[in-house]
């Protein structure tokens, strides 16, 4: 089992769901976690969980969508944790709706939280990172960036960008010691997600997914932290679909 003794490691949004999967699943396997989220109290709450399980993490609250608070957050982490060994971008609002519907402040919302976060995070990884090891960018994606599925414009465009950066960013960064890769979660229900999908209409979508069954928050964060291990060394620039097949398939 991959190790991450003493690594630093922040990780945007993870107040709840899948970010506080990861970044429970990290600190187990040693790392000092650095949960940050806008709801300050949540990642209050998940650090404090952490701790108590004997394991270490600190908590911020930070709106990863401004460049100003991912610096702050990155650099408090730093002198907490030490400098950084690899940055999860994995914040974001989420919105389904037809595009008549969409508002310029439900839109600037969405691409603060979900796109201009994944820049900064990249940024402020870099302004602080351990220069002395490897580094790892992780960001999270979705299987909506290969499809045109209705009432998702703004999520699909974001999830769409992020797996485009991802690609600029494995060949830009590769050069420097730093692996930059995408996961791709394919329906897992979480608090976000369970805002806009019933749970019969999991049930349903279950019967339509080859593994014929929904994701969980462990499924994601043991793909994701395969990625981030050594194990996974020669891995840049990939997106990895922990979807049951959900892709594959269409
Ligand atoms: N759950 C799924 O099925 C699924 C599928 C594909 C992709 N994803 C992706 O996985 C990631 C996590 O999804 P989730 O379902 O756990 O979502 P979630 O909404 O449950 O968690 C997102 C967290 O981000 C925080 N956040 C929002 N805006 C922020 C900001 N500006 N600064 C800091 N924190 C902010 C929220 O407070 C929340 O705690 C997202 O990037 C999502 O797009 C999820």
């Amino acid at each position: 089992m991959a190790r991450f003794d003493g690594q630093p490691i922040l990780i945007s949004g993870a107040g709840r769901g899948l970010g506080e999967g990861i970044a429970h699943h990290l600190a187990s396997r040693g790392a000092t976690v650095g949960v940050a989220d806008i709801n300050g109290d949540s990642s209050e709450a998940v650090a404090a969980a952490i701790n108590a399980a004997g394991f270490k993490a600190f908590a911020y609250e930070a709106d990863c969508g401004s460049r100003a608070d991912f610096f702050e957050l990155a650099q408090l982490f730093a002198a907490d944790a030490g400098p950084l060994r690899a940055v999860i971008n994995n914040a974001s609002v989420l919105v389904y709706e037809p595009i008549e519907a969409v508002t310029e402040e439900t839109l600037d919302r969405m691409l603060s939280a979900g796109l201009k976060s994944v820049f900064w995070g990249v940024q402020a990884f870099l302004a602080h990172r351990d220069e002395t090891a490897s580094g790892n960018i992780l960001n999270y994606s979705s299987p909506v960036a290969y499809r045109g599925r209705p009432n998702t414009g703004a999520y699909t465009t974001i999830k769409a960008g992020i797996a485009g950066l991802t690609k600029v960013l494995a060949g830009e960064l590769g050069p420097r010691g730093v692996r930059v890769n995408a996961i791709a979660p394919g329906s897992v229900p979480t608090p976000a997600t369970q805002g806009f999908v019933r749970a019969e209409q999991y049930e349903q979508r279950a019967k339509n997914i080859p593994l014929r069954r929904n994701g969980t928050v462990m499924d994601v964060a043991q793909a994701a932290a395969f990625l981030l291990s050594d194990e996974a060394s020669f891995i840049n620039g990939a997106m990895l679909a922990v979807d049951g097949g959900i892709i594959a398939a269409g």
